[in-house]
């Protein structure tokens, strides 16, 4: 992962710099820096930490120049240490880089390197890229009639394999900047005599909303008369300007403590806005502009294959779920990052969808890449437009809820969730539903915003449910059929964010084996609303209770059968079953965020983590 940002423009680049950094920070935080070309001296500021600490060592007054590049680190090769930390700067001096991505054929590169005399300093993949472009930029053969800063990238990027987001600038030419893409994103904001290079456009939006999204194996050289694009083969290729699709004061806290919590409290909104326009209950039809050029083969798909990672994952077993018990598809669910490297079987009639918020992550991709090759029809639900993976689908659905900027993901599953729903009662409506039933569960589905609310107001209560568990140190989340997926997602916030382990599990697998880890300082969290299952998590919350084990219980309103078996009751509005973990899956939201703050966590910022994994 990784973020890199580039200014080439009129105004001082340092504050710019730091700014767009500290707005890609999501994608990794464990060193930063940023170099400076001010005539032809580099100035470089490197440091292990965050952007504030690298705040903290610039100079007060930025240095007069408007060219820079700058990075963000998530470390894959080298400890996230000073000396590793981007931009890296080659054995002549020459030559500075940012990158996003890994050079899967660094250390073929960097022996060849050092035969030839080269030093290395760094434990980088990135610092082969430096020391490449500036061996054949010393050399300079071959250059004629192309200027030799330009050349020497394309040589080098010629012989990489892997990903890369790349920035670079060279001493000889204080007013051009190159960048380059393959696998890992980029995108050239285009403002009033001044260009920004940046990892996503979160950063481009403060300058510009006019971008040029590079596609893999293209390189942009800017200079302050203007940009040529080409490939890396030295190809002309001409791009068309986009607009960038969001505003500032959507990435902006506005007064909230965390993104995590403005990003849970916008679920209503988020959610509305993901279903409005595109759900009619009068006439029981969704409509869904990116996929109705498919619709055909999606009705009449033989299986669905739902592919992602993460929260996304747990998003996609909701959707198996919703396939098969709406639309009636045999449907199954793969971590991407292990469909990629089987065999899949993919047949006439298998449609694979796959799911992700940043549409960046690399396993994604590499699973999307695979079932094309294999002859599928490859589906997206994905958040952010004009990603990668939206552009390498042959249909999408936009989730259209908004930047997502906390590291823990919340309102992308939600989102997710309702995507999935309205396609599987699209789908179940084409194949076999009465349209008067799925008109009802349209209806019940455009309520889901209103019901959320509800469960929000009980934010301070969740708080002292977690307040009252704080020092434990193991729980457990458990739920039935479709809140089971919700009983992985509320664990997998808990443990991202608060550091406290926890497991999700289907409730009647905890007698196998999980039920010998009960005793009083487990809590168990029990998905328990009203559904075909209810009776059922009953007996299981008795297997625990009877253990001495502690319950936190999610609940329907109005359900007094529950109350005896409760430490903690969370209650929510009553919702239809397959509609129920976009509302489930709240409180849980919320028990994970409290935990984290009482624990005295960064809650956007989770150690080890960062939000777009753009590596394997
Ligand atoms: C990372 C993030 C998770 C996210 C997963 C998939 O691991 O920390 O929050 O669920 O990637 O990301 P995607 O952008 O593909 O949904």
């Amino acid at each position: 992962m990784c973020g890199i940002v580039a200014y080439l423009g009129q105004k001082k680049a340092q504050p710019i710099l730091i700014e767009g950094l500290k707005r890609l920070e999501y994608r990794g935080y464990d060193s930063a820096g940023i170099a400076l070309l001010k005539g032809d001296a580099f100035i470089i500021n490197k440091t292990a930490g965050r952007i504030s600490t690298l705040d903290e060592i610039l100079p007060a007054e930025p240095p007069v120049t408007g060219l820079g590049i700058g990075h963000t680190r998530w470390a894959t090769h080298g400890a996230p240490n000073t000396t590793n930390a981007h931009p890296h700067i080659d054995y002549t001096s020459k030559i500075t880089v940012v990158h996003n991505g890994i050079i899967e054929n660094y250390s073929t590169l960097k022996k060849w390197l050092i035969e030839k005399g080269v030093v290395f300093s760094t434990e980088t993949d990135t610092e082969v890229i430096a020391n490449l472009i500036g061996y054949f930029y010393s050399s300079g053969d071959g250059s004629e009639g192309q200027n030799r800063f330009e050349w020497s990238v394309q040589q080098a990027l010629n012989e990489l394999y892997g990903t890369y987001g790349l920035a670079i600038i060279c001493a000889d030419y204080p007013n051009m900047l190159i960048g380059a893409k393959k696998g890992s994103p980029l995108i050239l904001g285009v403002g009033e005599n001044e260009y920004v290079i940046a990892s996503d456009a979160s950063a481009i939006v403060e300058h510009t909303t006019q971008a040029i999204y590079l596609a893999d194996n293209e390189m942009v050289t800017i200079t302050a008369d203007g940009f040529h694009t080409m490939t890396i083969d030295n190809v002309a290729v001409s791009k068309d300007l986009k607009n960038i699709e969001f505003s500032l004061e959507q990435i902006e806290l506005a007064g909230f403590d965390h993104y995590m919590l403005k990003e849970i409290t916008e679920q209503p909104t988020a959610l509305a806005t993901c279903l409005g326009g595109r759900v009619d209950v009068k006439s029981a039809r969704v409509v869904l502009g990116g996929i109705q050029s498919h619709l055909r083969e999606l009705t009449r798909a033989k299986r669905v294959i739902l592919t992602a990672c993460g929260t996304a994952w747990h998003a996609a077993l909701v959707g198996e779920f919703l396939f098969e018990q709406l639309a009636r598809i045999p449907s199954e669910v793969e971590y991407a990052s292990e469909f990629r490297y089987r065999n899949p079987i993919i047949n006439d009639g298998t449609i694979v969808i796959a799911i992700s918020q940043s549409g960046e992550t690399a396993d994604t991709l590499a699973a999307i890449e695979l079932a094309k090759e294999r002859g599928a029809i490859v589906l997206g639900i994905v958040n952010v437009v004009g990603s990668t993976i939206a552009r390498t689908t042959n249909a999408g659905i936009y989730l259209r809820v908004g930047p997502e900027i906390g590291v823990a993901s919340t309102k992308a599953f939600t989102g997710q969730v309702a995507v999935l729903a309205m396609l599987a009662i699209e789908l179940g409506r084409r194949r076999h539903l009465a349209s008067d039933y799925a008109a009802d569960l349209l209806a019940k589905l455009v309520e889901i915003p209103e019901k959320i609310k509800e469960i929000l107001s009980q934010s301070a209560y969740i708080k002292e449910i977690a307040q009252a568990n704080i020092d434990k140190e193991n729980w457990l989340f458990l739920g039935r059929g479709l809140n089971y997926p919700v009983a992985l997602e509320g664990a997998l916030k808990l443990k991202e964010i608060s550091y406290i382990h926890a497991e999700g599990l289907p409730a009647a697998e905890m007698k196998h084996g999980p039920i010998a880890l009960i005793t009083e300082r487990m809590p168990g969290v029990f998905i328990a609303t009203k559904s075909t299952q209810y009776e059922k998590i009953i007996g299981n919350i008795e297997e625990v209770r009877a253990r001495g084990g502690k319950t936190i219980i999610v609940a329907t309103e109005g359900d007094e059968q529950i109350k005896p078996y409760a430490d903690h009751l969370i209650s929510i509005p009553d919702v239809v079953d397959c509609l129920q973990p976009m509302v489930t899956v709240i409180p849980l939201q919320l028990l994970a965020y409290h935990a984290a703050v009482l624990r005295g966590h960064d809650v956007d910022k989770p150690r080890n983590l960062a939000k777009s994994v753009t590596v394997e």
